[in-house]
């Protein structure tokens, strides 16, 4: 896919990476409130406090990831990114690809499993909760290649998305 090339992140687009990755840490952290309240729902019990409000929080933050993401895929669009940077191996710009278009993925399919469940059938929880490790796996390599370009390559990547080039 051809894809415009800016000179760096706007800050709308580092604005919108830091709010989804705060909300997306939310939902990994504190997901299985969500599984308790429907849980002792069908045991007729009743669940925490805690657990009550993370299920609130999840549900809206959930939905929020969704609508956020969409806003973010539209400025990708209209605004470009910038390119990988060059000094890197051409592999290394593959997989930065790969993850980066995983994490779109995720954060679009997982909101809408995450919708299924509550309205259409429960099956969907068990694919949803698959999502769970996919997405820690992928944090992990992000992280991981956001840090080698930070110390290693020293090729202010780390920057690009914490300071607005325009
Ligand atoms: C990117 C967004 C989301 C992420 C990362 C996410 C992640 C998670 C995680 C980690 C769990 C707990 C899994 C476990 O107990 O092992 C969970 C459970 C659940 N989530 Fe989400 N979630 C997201 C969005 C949503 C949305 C938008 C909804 C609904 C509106 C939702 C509904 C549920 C439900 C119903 C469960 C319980 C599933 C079950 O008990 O079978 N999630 N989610
Ligand atoms: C759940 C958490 C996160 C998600 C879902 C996420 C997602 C993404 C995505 C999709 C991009 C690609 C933007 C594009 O070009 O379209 C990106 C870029 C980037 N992220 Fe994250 N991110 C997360 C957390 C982090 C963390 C914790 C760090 C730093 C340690 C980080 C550092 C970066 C950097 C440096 C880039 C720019 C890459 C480049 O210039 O090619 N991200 N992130």
């Amino acid at each position: 896919m051809n894809e415009r090339h800016a000179p760096g992140y706007s800050t709308l687009q580092i604005t919108l990476h830091w709010v989804i990755a705060a909300l997306v840490a939310f939902q990994l952290l504190f997901g299985e409130g969500m599984t308790n309240v429907r849980e002792a729902a069908e045991e007729g019990a009743t669940s925490s406090g805690v657990d009550f409000a993370a299920s609130i929080g999840h549900y809206w933050f959930g939905i929020a990831i969704l609508a956020l993401v969409l806003v973010r895929l539209g400025v990708r669009l209209t605004q470009g990114v910038p390119p990988h940077p060059v000094a890197a191996p051409t592999w290394m710009g593959w997989a930065a690809k790969l993850v980066h278009w995983a994490f779109y993925l995720m954060l679009v399919a997982m909101p809408v499993l995450g919708l299924l469940t509550v309205y259409v059938s429960d099956e969907f929880g068990d694919i949803h909760k698959l999502g769970k490790p996919v997405f820690l796996a992928l944090i992990a390599v992000h992280v991981l290649a956001a840090l080698y370009h930070q110390f290693i390559k020293k090729d202010g990547a780390l920057r690009r998305i914490l300071v607005p080039a325009r």
